[in-house]
This record gives structure tokens, C-alpha cells and sequence, in this order.
């Protein structure tokens, strides 16, 4: 089985984190989709197995108005260093009611040009503490056995295997 489920059960509320000369901002994912879109070809363009690349058809029909998903919160990073704002990231979550069941956690990835320099941590950060303010103490999400980055990445912020 490829597909590695893990949870992480919080604590205490996560600690806010600093991007320096980041800029974390709430969307709407179908009205920011043309740039979640590139971001997302670009974050995948070289895992291993490799995901297809989505046109805008895809994301309506899994992010659009009929959709399970309608009701995920995501949140973009952009570069405000230099120049105008570029997306350098992204994560979204799900959170069920009642707030006793857990958060799902869905497509936080990371310009391959700005990872290693904590967008990701800021990215998760901002999605658990939303889920610890909103009463939510378990997360979980699916990722793939073979993204080891990814798989290294969460097991570094304390996810677990489980269901
Ligand atoms: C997984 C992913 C989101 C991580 O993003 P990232 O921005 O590189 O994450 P961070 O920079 O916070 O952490 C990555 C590494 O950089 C290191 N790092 C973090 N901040 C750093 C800093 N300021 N200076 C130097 N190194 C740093 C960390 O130690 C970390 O090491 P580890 O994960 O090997 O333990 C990214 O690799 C990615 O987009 N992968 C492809 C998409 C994917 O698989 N997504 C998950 C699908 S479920």
C-alpha cells in the first residue's frame, strides 16, 4: 500500500511562525486558481511517482461548488521580498464538524526554488494552529510512501502513522 496515512494530535497551541519576507494570506482557492494551479504543476513537476498536471476543469471538479470540498480553508505564501508578490507555496484544510473529528490536511507543497527555507513549517504552522483555534486537536492527512521530503517533513513536525 503507497498511500501513508498520518495524524498528529496537538498539545498546545502551535507556536506562530515568522517567514521572513513571507506573506501568508487566506484565498479562495477557486478564485486564486489559475496561480495554486501553476504552483501545484511546478511542486509535483519532479516527484517520484509523479502526479498529472491539473487544468482548471480538475480543480473545479474537485474544489468547485458541488464538490466534498467546498468548505477547505487554504492559504497561499507569497515572496513580498522583491518585486511583485510571487506564490511560493500553499496548504488547505478541511475541518469537519463536529470539531471532535479530525482535520484533514490536503496539497501543501512548496516552490521547488524556496523549499528548505522553512515556507513549508510556516505554511503547516498556519494550518494547525486555524484547526487549534477552531477546537480541532487531530489532524491527518495522505501522502505517498515515496515522497520522501514530504514523508521526512512531517515525521520532523511529530505526524505518526495511523488512521
Ligand atoms: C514537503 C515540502 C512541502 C516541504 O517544504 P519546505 O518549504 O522545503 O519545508 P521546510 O523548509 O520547512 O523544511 C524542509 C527542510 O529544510 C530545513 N529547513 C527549514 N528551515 C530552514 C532554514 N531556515 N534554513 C535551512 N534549512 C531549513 C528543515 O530542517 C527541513 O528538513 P527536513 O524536512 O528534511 O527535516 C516540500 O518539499 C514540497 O513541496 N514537496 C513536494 C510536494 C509534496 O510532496 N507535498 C506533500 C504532499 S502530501
Amino acid at each position: 500500500m503507497n498511500v501513508l496515512v498520518l495524524r498528529k494530535v496537538l498539545v498546545e497551541q502551535p507556536e506562530p511562525h515568522r517567514g521572513e519576507g513571507m506573506q501568508v494570506v487566506r484565498v479562495d482557492l477557486l478564485a486564486a486558481g489559475a496561480e495554486w494551479l501553476a504552483l501545484r504543476n511546478r511542486a509535483f513537476r519532479d516527484e517520484n511517482p509523479p502526479v498529472r498536471p491539473w487544468t482548471p476543469a480538475d480543480l473545479h471538479r474537485e474544489f468547485g461548488p458541488a464538490s466534498r470540498a467546498r468548505d477547505r480553508v487554504t492559504w497561499l505564501a507569497r515572496d513580498v521580498a522583491a518585486g511583485p508578490p510571487a506564490v511560493c507555496g500553499a496548504v488547505s484544510i478541511s475541518l469537519p464538524r463536529p470539531a471532535s473529528e479530525a482535520a484533514s490536511l490536503h496539497w501543501l507543497m512548496v516552490d521547488p526554488d524556496y523549499r528548505g527555507r522553512g515556507i513549508g513549517s510556516l505554511l503547516l504552522g498556519t494550518a494547525e494552529r486555524h484547526c487549534w483555534e477552531r477546537g480541532h486537536r487531530v489532524l491527518r492527512l495522505e501522502t505517498h510512501r515515496g515522497w520522501e521530503k514530504a514523508v521526512r517533513f512531517y515525521i520532523r513536525h511529530e505526524y505518526q502513522a495511523g488512521r
